[in-house]
Parts: structure tokens; C-alpha cells; sequence
């Protein structure tokens, strides 16, 4: 049986700190799905599309195993995404207690809705304080985000001014 998980996100833009997580996940997996899904509860920067390419451009760049789907979700449940590619596992890094608070209620909530849990990895310290709003208020604010982001997201945030 194939192991399939999910890493779900904004990735509003995909940053150093998720390319680490997504590297350690992906040799965990037979099939690892990265997936660029809405959240009605944050001011997005770059189209979903957009957010797809970068994430599919760096993730290319990087050298990260051929074994990583980069995808898009609506409006729908997660767990509905899931279900639909057989993935039992979701995967989420944990930065900090800050973290913690926010993911839990969550991961709790897709375990009940359709018995997928939710394993959380600690990603490399040196991303700590890496995080996608905090390069979009750099950027806006024309300082240099390249320490934060893979140099596709940094060349793209540069060129088109966002
Ligand atoms: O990178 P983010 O913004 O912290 O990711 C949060 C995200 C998009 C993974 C979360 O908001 C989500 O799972 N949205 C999908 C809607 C859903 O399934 N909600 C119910 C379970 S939490």
C-alpha cells in the first residue's frame, strides 16, 4: 500500500522554512501532495496559481525528490482533498508554541471529520522565524526578503513589485 500524506498550506509566498518541511516529508512518503488551498481568514498576495508555479518552480530548483505533487484546492473541506488521492497523513511544521495552539484544534478537527490525522515535524531552527506574512511586509515594504524565501519566489516578489 502506497503512503500518501498532505501538506497543506497558504504558502502566500512558499518560504525557505516550508521547503525544509517539505523535504524531510517527503522522504517519510511514497507520495507526498503540497497543496495550496484558500483561507478565508487571511488577506491573500499572489493569485493560487501563482502560488502553485512558485511553489512547483522551487521545489524544481531545489532538487527535492521526484516523489512531491504540487496542487490547488477550492473552497472545500481538506480532508475532502484527501480522501480523493488516498492520503491518510497530514503534515504540518511546528515553529514554536505559537504553532502549537494554532494547529492543534485544527489537526483534532480532521481526525474527527474523516479519521485523517496530522503529524507535525520540527523544521530546521534556522527557519524559526521564517514566515510567509512576514516576507509579504518586507516585500511591501521594499526590504530584502531573499534570506527568507527560494530565489524563484525572490526574483518573482522583485520583478513584479508586490
Ligand atoms: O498556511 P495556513 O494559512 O496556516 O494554512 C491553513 C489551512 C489552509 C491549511 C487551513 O485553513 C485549512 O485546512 N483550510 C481548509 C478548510 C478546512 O478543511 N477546514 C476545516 C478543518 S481545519
Amino acid at each position: 500500500m502506497r503512503r500518501i500524506a498532505v501538506v497543506p498550506g497558504s504558502f502566500d509566498p512558499v518560504t525557505r522554512g516550508h521547503l525544509d518541511v517539505i523535504e524531510r516529508a517527503s522522504g517519510l512518503f511514497d507520495e507526498l501532495h503540497v497543496l495550496v488551498v484558500h483561507n478565508p481568514g487571511k488577506t491573500a498576495l499572489l493569485p493560487i496559481s501563482q502560488r502553485v508555479s512558485l511553489l512547483q518552480r522551487s521545489i524544481l530548483d531545489a532538487g527535492l525528490p521526484g516523489n512531491i505533487v504540487v496542487a490547488s484546492w477550492g473552497m472545500g473541506l481538506l480532508v475532502e482533498y484527501c480522501t480523493e488521492v488516498g492520503a491518510s497523513v497530514l503534515i504540518k511544521g511546528i515553529r514554536s508554541q505559537v504553532d502549537v495552539a494554532y494547529e492543534t484544534p485544527m489537526a483534532i478537527v480532521n481526525r474527527n471529520l474523516a479519521a485523517v490525522e496530522t503529524i507535525f515535524l520540527l523544521p530546521d531552527p534556522a527557519n524559526a522565524h521564517v514566515s510567509s506574512s512576514l516576507v509579504r511586509q518586507v516585500a511591501a515594504l521594499g526590504g530584502d526578503i531573499t534570506p527568507y524565501v527560494p530565489p524563484a519566489v525572490a526574483a518573482f516578489l522583485q520583478k513584479t513589485r508586490v
